[in-house]
């Protein structure tokens, strides 16, 4: 059946006190907005005939830009008139035959499993309402129930009656409409009422005295109807989120240090049992393979890490991948474009970027290697830099398997050095080295026997 999707968005949300649309705000890394289309595309019984309906308003161009290439229509509300007038603007939009589910783009952790609910009562001419009772009901839309239990109306805070303020159900502002039902009833709105705003929730009284059937749902959980309107509700909603991405995590087969101090700004992949210390940050798409141990605090980004390989305290990587074995850190800098062959080793306060390093190969302590293609085996001393930019240009380094670089050495691009070959410490490199050949380019060390020091005059 024809699935519309319509998420309100328009509204400016002064109460983040924040230049960003309050639906642009992140949790877990992603925009609250792109949450609820993603919560919706992951119902998967109603793919292909899903058309997503996205109504802006306060800084729209941005709004809409975030979603760029997403299969989506915007509907712009100039003037936000109320939650009825909102869905008012895509009204003709809307397909003739089919449902709509209503839904907030400040409403970001809603499950698909309940969405689903929601879109199958509706599929059967019927009204699916997600609501759910609050110890605290302050501020919502209270869901007034007859005597038979059935819904007949929601009254909002500012309209309702001493007696109906005492109900503690609400409504979450999230529903499945047939269109037919919707389009009729949206067109008799009023905004006849103390906010002069013309609510979408009246649509629930015209269904009773049009006798269509009203269905509630509830969530599973609190958060998944929770909306932001500050930025103490999106810190909130970010530790729920993460919680459940941790346990998600740790049901995949991941051993957790503490599961309340680990943030996924993204996808994480296990392909085995890992083991996870304190502080650590994923961002984008991480994979790790069986057997690979993260120490504390290292932020992952875009990386692949193979099997077994450890990454110390305090390393940082970024599109880059580590290959089966390989120890990293701590505190090591893998930039974009670094690829550890297997039981590679990179040790403290070394930067790399754009190097690929082979098999076996060591770099243990305080190196830079930029635009550098090194061998298997290759040990890099203490010290060395790829001097790899002339302050306009990059240019590459190559090393060949085997070789040693001795300590504090420049090696100064474009260079390459042989298989074998060996670089004395302290040397500046600046013309290819064969393999098997000795180098060394320093001053040369003289002793003066009969020297002695300046005296104070
Ligand atoms: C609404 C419901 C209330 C429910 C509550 C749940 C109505 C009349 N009331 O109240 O029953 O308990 O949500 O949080 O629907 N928006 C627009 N254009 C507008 C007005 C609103 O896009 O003209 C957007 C807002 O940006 C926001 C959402 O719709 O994301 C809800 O609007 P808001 O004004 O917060 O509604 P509430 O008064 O909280
Ligand atoms: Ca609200």
């Amino acid at each position: 059946m024809n699935t519309d999707i319509i998420i309100l968005a328009a509204g400016q949300g002064s109460r983040m006190r924040s230049k960003l649309p309050k639906v642009l705000h992140q949790i877990g890394g992603k925009s609250m907005l792109q949450h609820v289309i993603d919560n919706v595309n992951a119902i998967t019984t109603i793919a292909n005939q899903v058309h997503t309906h996205v109504i802006v308003g306060h800084r729209a161009e941005l709004v809409e830009q975030s979603l760029a290439g997403q299969n989506i229509q915007f509907a712009r509300q100039a003037d936000q008139l109320g939650t009825g007038h909102a869905v008012a603007q895509v009204l003709n939009n809307l397909r003739e035959e089919g449902i709509s589910l209503i839904l907030y783009g400040d409403v970001p952790l809603t499950q698909s499993s309940t969405l689903q609910e929601l879109v199958d009562i509706a599929k059967l001419d019927q009204v699916g309402l997600l609501t759910v009772t609050l110890a605290n009901p302050m501020g919502y839309g209270r869901i007034v129930r007859n005597a038979a239990a059935q819904v007949t109306a929601i009254v909002e805070q500012k309209d309702a009656s001493a007696e109906q303020l005492a109900i503690t159900e609400i409504n979450t502002g999230i529903m499945a409409v047939p269109n037919k039902f919707l389009r009729k009833w949206i067109s008799q709105l009023n905004n006849d009422n103390t906010q002069g705003e013309y609510y979408l929730t009246d649509i629930i009284a015209m269904a009773t005295a049009d006798k269509v059937s009203i269905v509630t749902r509830s969530p599973r959980a609190e958060q998944e109807v929770q909306g932001v309107n500050d930025k103490v509700q999106l810190a909130s909603l970010e530790r729920f989120y993460q919680l459940q991405q941790a346990r998600a995590l740790m049901l995949a087969g991941a051993t957790l240090a503490d599961p309340e101090r680990i943030d996924i700004r993204g996808k994480v992949t296990l392909e085995g049992e890992v083991f996870i210390d304190i502080n650590v940050i994923f961002e984008g798409e991480v994979v790790l393979g069986d057997g690979v141990r993260i120490a504390a605090n290292c932020v992952i980004k875009d990386a692949t890490i193979a099997a077994d390989a450890i990454i110390k305290n305090n390393t940082m990587i970024e599109q880059s991948s580590v290959g089966e074995c390989c120890e990293v850190g701590p505190f090591a800098r893998l930039r974009p474009g670094t690829q550890l062959a297997a039981k590679a080793k990179i040790g403290n306060f070394v930067e790399t970027k754009k190097t690929s390093i082979g098999e076996g190969s060591k770099v243990s302590h305080l190196t830079y290697l930029g635009d550098a293609q090194i061998g298997a085996e290759v040990n890099i001393g203490a010290g060395t830099i790829t001097c790899n930019y002339d302050g306009v240009n990059k240019f590459t380094t190559e090393i060949g398997d085997g070789a040693f670089i001795g300590s504090n050495s420049s090696l100064v691009a474009p260079v390459s050095i042989g298989a074998g070959a060996t670089i004395g410490a302290g040397s500046t490199i600046t013309k290819k080295v064969a393999a098997g050949q000795l180098s060394v380019a320093r001053g040369k060390q003289i002793n003066l026997q009969n020297w002695q020091r300046p005296v104070k005059k």
